[in-house]
């Protein structure tokens, strides 16, 4: 019962499509544990690129089944024009599977991230604008809307209306905006329940049956580490847990099934939105790094602040996820540098620390303190063993290894699926 959970070990867009991707045709089922729509997983078979925000990156392998979670937030309208967007592709969704237990992103919960972020004014978090926090919100307040809702009329409408009471005395008394009306909230959400009853099941016991009959099951984190709600650069994170224990709770399997941790790393690092990131640069580096790497959101749109590799916080996704591997990504990038500088520890008033501080003043004047490798030249997108990697790019892989605390088991060197060093079998 091989259970692997995949995840991001930095600030997101590490590359988790395309390794979610590589894996899917070898596994059975590709799970989706938390997050929603303000994921962006790019996944490149042959000359088509994908661009996918709520399905699981298995879903463009035929023989595994997507399956989106308990612990997930869904936006009905996204996912149904995500759905016929692949579909208009040749690509075939009949086979994914939705937990009635996962939450639904209303549009009043979009309204809300919105307003809030407006309201924060330069405090804001820099969200993606889909109604993740608020939706999440509502879960913990026990006002939220579940998916099996959508199948019984009478209950939907009591729901709408007791998240609605609260929520419009908020919009119109202090955000000055027009309260919204429950019927065309439910009205709405009622247009979908036909178009989703197809997919709707009890994922949990599905996934808990598969794990029984052998089934190999894959669990794809939506964000990367730092996000996480617990774990992250709180506040500036998502309202959830990417880190491995969300898979345990987001899909209803416990944690003594769970084999394998893989933490998605890039060679350098990047964050989208507000917060701490102390190998930030802001010099014509992080310009490089952003053209190269093509570090532009795949929801937003937004440029990806870009920085220096940090082994503090890969060190970090170790220990809080309890990571069994790596696999790390866009090696290539940093092809054409003489030298390379890689964060080994922070500089915190005078002092020099070698791990994450808890406190969020500490991170925030972190200082990195930088050991510089020798780079290297030669062309890195056609190697297929280690040993292809030139001498320097291989010092360079191993010395992030040593430096992370968990076995690189692949390296990506390009976007493409067979872009990919295998040094470790994953399954
Ligand atoms: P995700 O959110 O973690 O799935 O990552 P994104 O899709 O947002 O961003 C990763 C970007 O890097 C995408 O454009 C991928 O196609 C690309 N990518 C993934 N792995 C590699 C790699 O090894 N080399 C290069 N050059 N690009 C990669
Ligand atoms: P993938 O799957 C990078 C960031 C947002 C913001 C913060 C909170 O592509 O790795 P939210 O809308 O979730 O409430 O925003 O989290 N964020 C991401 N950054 N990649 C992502 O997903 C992200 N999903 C959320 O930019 O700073
Ligand atoms: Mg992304």
């Amino acid at each position: 019962m091989p259970a692997l959970v995949l995840l991001g070990a930095q600030w997101g867009d590490e590359g988790k499509g395309k390794a979610t991707d590589l894996l899917g045709g070898s596994v059975d089922y590709v799970v989706r544990y938390q997050g929603g729509n303000n994921a962006g997983h790019t996944v490149v078979v042959g000359d088509q690129k994908y661009a996918l925000h709520l399905l699981p990156s298995g879903i463009l392998s035929p023989g595994c089944t997507p399956v989106i979670g308990n612990g997930v937030v869904v936006d009905p309208s996204v996912l149904l024009s995500e759905l016929s967007g692949l579909n208009e592709r040749g690509v075939d969704t009949s086979k994914l599977l939705i937990s009635g237990n996962a939450h639904i992103i209303t549009p009043y919960n979009v309204t809300v991230d919105k307003v809030t972020e407006r309201f924060l004014g330069k405090r804001k978090i820099g969200t993606t604008g889909r109604g993740i926090g608020p939706t999440y919100a509502d879960k913990i307040n026990r006002v939220g809307i579940r998916v099996q809702d959508l199948y019984d009329e009478s209950i939907l409408t009591q729901k709408v209306e007791a998240a609605l009471d609260g929520k419009n005395q908020l919009l119109t008394k202090l955000y000055n905006r027009r309260a919204i009306a429950v019927d065309q909230v439910v009205e709405e959400l009622l247009g979908y329940a036909e178009k989703l009853a197809p997919y709707v099941t009890d994922t949990v016991l599905l996934l808990n049956q598969a794990l029984e009959a052998d089934k190999v099951v894959l669990f794809e984190g939506g964000q990367g580490t730092l996000l996480d709600i617990d774990h992250g650069t709180y506040p500036f994170v998502t309202s959830s847990n990417p880190t491995a224990g969300g898979a345990c709770t987001g899909a209803g399997v416990g944690p003594t099934k769970i084999s394998r941790v893989i933490g998605i790393l890039k060679a350098y690092t990047t964050r989208v939105g507000s917060g701490p990131f102390p190998t930030e640069l802001f010099d014509e580096d992080g310009e490089a790094l952003r053209r190269i790497g093509g570090e532009r959101g795949v929801t937003t749109g937004r440029d990806r602040r870009c920085g220096w590799f940090d082994a503090v916080i890969a060190r970090y996704a170790t220990r809080v996820n309890g990571l069994t591997d790596f696999f790390l990504t866009k090696l290539d990038v940093l092809t054409g540098w003489e030298q390379i500088p890689v964060c080994v520890a922070y500089e915190i008033d005078g002092k020099r620390v070698e791990e994450l501080p808890y406190s969020q003043s500490d991170f925030h004047h972190a200082k990195p303190i930088y050991e510089t490798l020798p780079g290297w030249s030669e062309d890195i997108t056609k190697a297929k063993s280690f040993s292809d990697l030139p001498k320097n790019a291989q010092a360079y892989v191993k010395a992030l290894e040593e430096m992370s605390g968990a076995p690189i088991s692949a390296i990506g060197v390009g976007p493409g699926r067979d872009e990919t060093i295998e040094i470790n079998s994953f399954l």
